[in-house]
Formats: structure tokens, sequence, C-alpha cells
């Protein structure tokens, strides 16, 4: 845990900050407290906390310019946040300053049924946003595990995926124009509100994705879909991990398309069945892993030819018995388990979690791979994630490792297991972003002049450094 109480604004800057902000927000949307500055100083990532000087509950795009003329002119860091269920500290102020929350910020402006799009506020819960488009028929096809938790607007900051994204695509895929607050406050549209758009670059791409360390988004214009109305789930267990790995790629190959693919380390499982309480999957002893695997459609009809093409590619790998999940509530506590495997292995010990993608065929080099570090430097992972996308989360646990190897021999192993995955034709963060904690391994995946075009557009955008500073670039941490 990293622990800063002091504020790191100046205290006649601190005291200004009070006074013009009760005097730009109504009452009981500026705080100072220590419990609830202590709130905004953590995400979900690992046990780390950086406290902000004040936390400001915006309620209007209006209300968010005048915060960020005022934070501009003061040079005083703005990080913005949603419900905090990031896993790369995009949301942790490390250099204290404005928490600003976009909660309040919470409104569907439009289910668009004629256009397939809905117009939301940043601080909607994205289950909020799915549920409102299936009372339509319609389906935002987005679906993080935090989804009953998780805002579209953290969503939008760390290009969020989930199970579906294997066949739907993840947020970025689904943005057709953002409202987006800058550091000096001016407001911009970054496209416009259509299907297709090709007039000058792709700002609305390029704020996706950007952690809020180019801007604040304040309304976002989403796509929607027919919603899907079928689908059929199987969980296959498998006594080797490696080829439950290997079965992935070939899935594809004979033509199948499912809608989600998910891969679960036996203890992964183990870990979520402890947690929630649910014992629906009967683990076998020499059961190393499971696939969960869903495919979608519009008629029942649609589900069986795409099964009939999977079963083989199981068979020829090994695959126990498959367990097709015969109900709406069996499909649903399976569900209900994989999404519950982040918060299970966070109850267990605490972990460092690596967000890894690969091409999907390398899958099978990566477990290895982990797993020989893992011998090498006397660590134990647990792995889990989007198989069908190459996204492997990667779960080294503490356990009883001491000090100076959980803070220093890991960041040697984490280095091996980064440049592999890079050689492997992957990359650092699937789904979960850069933010604070993978920021020192950017150089094994962005070149020198990657990041220096980066840097560059940052400089453009927020020549100041307020917004999020400390974040995605390697050594960031102080202005
Ligand atoms: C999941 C989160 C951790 O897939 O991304 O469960
Ligand atoms: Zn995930």
């Amino acid at each position: 845990m990293e622990r800063d109480s002091k504020p790191t604004l100046t205290e006649e800057v601190h005291q200004a900050a009070i006074l013009d902000f009760s005097q730009m927000l109504s009452e009981g949307r500026v705080h100072w407290g220590e419990e609830i500055r202590a709130q905004h100083g953590a995400d979900e990532t690992e046990d780390l906390v950086f406290l902000p000087d004040v936390v400001l509950e915006p309620a209007s795009t209006e209300e968010v310019a005048a915060i960020l003329i005022w934070a501009n002119n003061h040079e005083v860091p703005v990080t913005a946040a949603g419900a905090r269920t990031g896993l790369s500290g995009g949301a942790l102020p490390i250099c204290g300053g404005i928490a600003l929350s976009l909660n309040r910020m919470n409104r569907i402006h439009a289910i668009d049924t004629l256009n397939h799009q809905a117009i939301v506020e940043p601080g909607v819960i994205t289950e909020e946003l799915s549920n409102a488009a299936a009372a339509q028929g319609l389906m935002y096809a987005v679906d993080p595990a935090s989804r009953g938790t998780c805002t579209i607007g953290g969503n939008l900051a760390e290009n969020s995926g989930g199970p579906r994204a294997v066949k739907y695509g993840v947020t970025k895929d689904w943005v057709l124009n953002l409202q987006v607050v800058l550091a000096d406050g001016s407001v911009i549209e970054t496209g416009a509100n259509t299907l297709k758009n090709s007039t000058g670059y792709n700002l609305t791409q390029l704020m996706v994705g950007s952690e809020g360390t180019l801007g604040i988004v304040t309304r976002a214009t989403l796509k929607l879909l027919p919603m899907p109305r079928h689908q059929a789930l199987m969980l296959v267990p498998f006594s080797s991990a490696e080829s439950a790995c290997a079965a992935v790629a070939e899935i594809f190959q004979v033509g199948a398309v499912p809608s989600a693919l998910e891969f679960m380390e036996r203890d992964a499982v183990l870990l979520a069945q402890q947690f929630t309480g649910n014992r629906e999957i009967d683990m076998g002893a020499n059961v190393e892993a499971h696939l969960l695997i869903e495919v979608d459609g519009f008629g029942q009809g649609d589900l069986m030819p795409q099964c009939e093409r999977i079963l083989p590619v199981l068979e020829a790998h090994d695959a126990g018995e498959v367990l097709f999940a015969e109900s709406a509530a069996e499909k649903e506590a399976l569900w209900f388990l994989r999404r519950r495997v982040g918060e299970a292995v966070k109850a267990a010990s605490t972990y460092k979690e690596e967000d890894t993608v690969v091409p999907r065929g390398e899958l099978p080099a990566l477990l290895r791979k982990v797993k020989s570090l893992g011998v090498k430097h006397g660590f134990r992972s647990i792995c889990y994630g989007h198989a069908g996308d190459g996204n492997l989360h990667i779960n080294i646990l503490r356990d009883d490792l001491d000090e100076a190897t959980w803070n220093d021999t890991l960041n040697v192993a984490i280095r091996e297991l980064f440049s592999e995955v890079v050689a492997l034709g992957g990359t650092l963060s699937g789904e979960h972003g850069i933010g604070y904690v993978q920021k020192n391994y950017m150089d094994l995946a962005c070149s020198p002049k990657q990041l220096a075009i980066m840097r560059g557009i940052k400089a453009v955008l927020d020549p100041k450094g307020i917004l999020n500073p400390g974040k995605i670039f390697p050594d960031a941490h102080r202005r």
C-alpha cells in the first residue's frame, strides 16, 4: 500500500480550491474530508492508495468545464473517475489534486430505436445501459465482468472488453461520437452521430482508451444491436491447461463464431466457488482447466450447427465430458461464477494482475512461459480470461513471498513475461489499460518514436499536464 495523506497542494491553493469550488458546485458536491479522500484514493488495483486533495462531483458538462478552467489556471492535477473498478490504477490520483467523480452524470439521454444508438452520460452503469437497451429489444454489446458496477466513462477510458468481445468487440467498436471537455475547459464533439465518418482525423478513437489523460468525456453516443435471443453454453474440462489453450484457435479455424470463449484454470474456478458458495461445477481430481464456450443466434436453430463444429475440436484435444447448461438459471450460475473470478482472487491474496494479450494461436506458448517463470522465481499464478481474444489475465499471488521478492524480483519476472508476450506478437494490455501499474513496461511494447508521438499528442491537448498525470508514460510519476 502506498499512502500519502499530506495535501500535495500548497495551503493557499487548497483553500482557494475549496472556496472557489464551493461557489461553483451546490452543497454536498465538494469534499475534503479524510474519509472521502481515502475512498477516492483507491480503485480495484492491488492495494494502492493515493489521496486526492479534494473530491468534486460535477453534474453537468458546464460544471466540468468550469472545474478544468480553474485547474488549468492553477496547474492542479485532475483525475477523473467513475466507479473505480479499474485494474491498472487509471483512476488513482497519484499526484494528488482533484478527484473528479463523474457518478452524478448518470443520465441515459436516449435509447434511439430508429437509429440503434444510445446517448449517455459517463456515470451510467454499464449494466443499466444494457438493461435499458434490452427493454427495447436491443443490445449494448460490451459486457465487462464488473458490468453491474462499472461505468460507461470508465469503459471508455480503459477501452474495456469482456467475454462477448470475441464476437462483438470492445468499447471502441461501439462508440460513434463523444462530447469531451479539454484541459483548457473547451468543449468539443469528436465526430458525428453517424455509422460512417471519414471526416478528418479520428478524434473519437484517440479519446477511447486514453485513460482521462487527454480530456474528460461528458457524453457518448454508442451503437446498439438487435438482441440475439438464443444462447447455448458449454463448460468443457481439460486435464491439460495447455491443451485447453491449444483448442482455442482451432475452434475458429473450423468456422465457428463463439459469442464467448473463456479460459479458467483450476484454481480460478476453485477460488470463485469458495467466494460465491456456488458448487455448480463438479471439479474432477485431474481437471487442470475449463473452457466456457457460448454461441448465440436469433433462432434456436442457429446454435446446434455451431456446437457441432466445435465438439470434434474439443475431442481432438482430449477434453472431458462437456456440460451443456440446460436452463437459463444454469447458464446464469456459470456466468456468475466466471464473472466473480477476479474478485475471488483479490479476496484470497494480495496479487499483481497482468492483462496480457497475444494472437490466440500463441496462447499455449504464453501459458507455458507464465508457468516456467513461476517455477524460476517462486511465485504462484492463477490464469483465466478471454481465450478467444488471446487475452489472458495472469494473476500473480503474493501468498507468503517476502518483501524483496514481491517488490523487486517480481518486476524482473514481469518484464521477462512482457518481453515474451511481445515476442509472441502480443502486447501489454488487452482491456484493462496501462494506467499506473504497467507504465514502466511501455518501452517493451512501444518504440521511442511511438512514445514520442503519444507524448506530442498529450502536449497538444494538455500542455500543462493537468489531466491524470503520472499515467501511461514510463516513469511519469510527478509532473
Ligand atoms: C475479468 C476482468 C478481470 O475478465 O477483466 O474478469
Ligand atoms: Zn477480462
